[in-house]
């Protein structure tokens, strides 16, 4: 069922709750299918989840084992580049999607255990991973420590800037006709009897739509007039970044204890902590030091790069670390986009395909089994 061509005095077509990469995806795919949208933001589109990010683009150093979460994510990389070029097409916004591969590193004997599992299934699953010794990886990025002992190269990850990204798609779904309600906090999801109703603000202000998507991130769960829990929570990622001029890595670097993303303009991000320390958000002594001696371990030449930012987002956490996308079971025209933990930049074009088709009445194009709330 789509939910264009308005009943019942419906004032709009689709709320989406979230401004983050995500809601917006949703939003741009849904305003360009032809439905009216008001996006709601209880801040500035992108600043949390979409923040927390590095922008990398690494399906094989996030799942840790085959399934459907690994396919979405594979999936989702290899729509990226058609992606991009829509963006740009209809922003002019240039997101610096671009990819040497990342080289995932071990460095201490302990390490070595997870990186010859990883290898293991994906070799198995015939993901195209690369065993490279340690001089093989120092010959691709010579500012790796000597204690680096071998690593894994995924060639086909990429990376954009994530930040750039949030703000194209903003733009994005603004110029497709989306409403974006910037400042306000949704209180409550409305009901009218098996359906959603709309959403009532926090000053008491309703918006009636004939749809509702929850795409706040690790907020989505707290609003009032859920059928149901919503099980996400915030995991806080604190990151840093270095000055490095010229660029220190063309590979983005992964390890067990920090990673290293190198953008063209010689910033180094450093990221990121996963700490579940509630709504609070923060830069914390304790986070940037262990972030700062994960760089060093990698890269000890960066101990005299200059210290350019530290900054911290709230990314939303599922108890299975996978997204929970799709309709309610329920209320059918309430629909989830949230919960994508450490993927959102990656999933949000899919993620916009996905509940974007939903609203228009399309087949989503994947299984959603997987990933629909009633697994919890
Ligand atoms: N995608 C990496 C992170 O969330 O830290």
């Amino acid at each position: 069922m789509a939910f264009g061509g308005r009943t019942g005095g419906a004032a709009v077509d689709v709320v989406v709750v979230g401004g983050g990469v995500i809601g917006c995806a949703v939003a741009r795919k849904a305003a360009l299918g032809g439905l009216s949208v008001v996006v709601v933001e209880r801040g500035r589109p992108g600043a949390e989840a979409s923040s927390a990010a590095a922008g990398m683009l690494s399906p094989l150093a996030e799942a840790n084992e085959p399934g459907a979460f690994l396919d979405l994510l594979l999936r989702a990389r290899a729509e990226y580049p058609d992606f991009v070029d829509a963006l740009r097409s209809e922003t002019g916004a240039d997101v610096a999607y671009s990819g040497a591969g990342t080289l995932y590193v071990a460095l201490r004997e302990e390490d070595e255990a997870e990186l010859e599992e990883r290898l293991h299934w994906q070799s198995a699953a015939g993901l195209g991973v690369e065993r490279l010794t340690a001089d093989e990886a120092r010959a691709l990025e010579p500012a790796l420590s000597p204690h680096v002992r071998w690593a894994l190269r995924f060639a086909g990850d990429h990376q954009v800037d994530n930040r750039r990204l949030a703000l194209a798609l903003w733009s994005a779904a603004a110029r497709a006709g989306a409403e974006f309600r910037l400042g306000c906090d949704v209180a409550s999801v409305l009901r009218e009897g098996d359906r959603v109703a709309g959403v009532e603000l926090a000053g008491g202000e309703r918006i009636a739509a004939e749809a509702v998507v929850l795409a706040g991130g690790c907020w989505a769960g707290r609003l009032s007039g859920l059928p149901r829990p919503l099980p996400v929570e915030p995991v806080m990622g604190q990151l840093v970044s270095v000055e490095t001029l010229p660029p220190t890595f063309r590979h983005v670097v992964d390890s067990p204890r920090c990673y290293l993303v190198p953008r063209a303009d010689g910033r180094l991000i450093v990221g990121a902590t996963a700490e579940r320390v509630g709504y609070r958000r923060a830069v914390t002594p304790a986070g940037v030091m262990r972030l700062l001696a994960g760089a060093l371990e990698i890269a000890p030449s960066l101990a005299d790069a200059p210290l350019a930012e530290t900054w911290s987002g709230l990314r939303p956490g599922t108890p299975d670390g996978l997204p929970i996308l799709g309709r309610d079971p329920d209320l059918s025209n309430l629909l989830y986009a949230t919960g994508h933990f450490r993927n959102g930049i990656l999933l949000a074009p899919i993620t916009g395909e996905i509940v974007g088709a939903l609203l228009l009445g399309e087949d989503a194009a994947v299984d959603l089994a997987p990933f629909a709330i009633d697994r919890f």
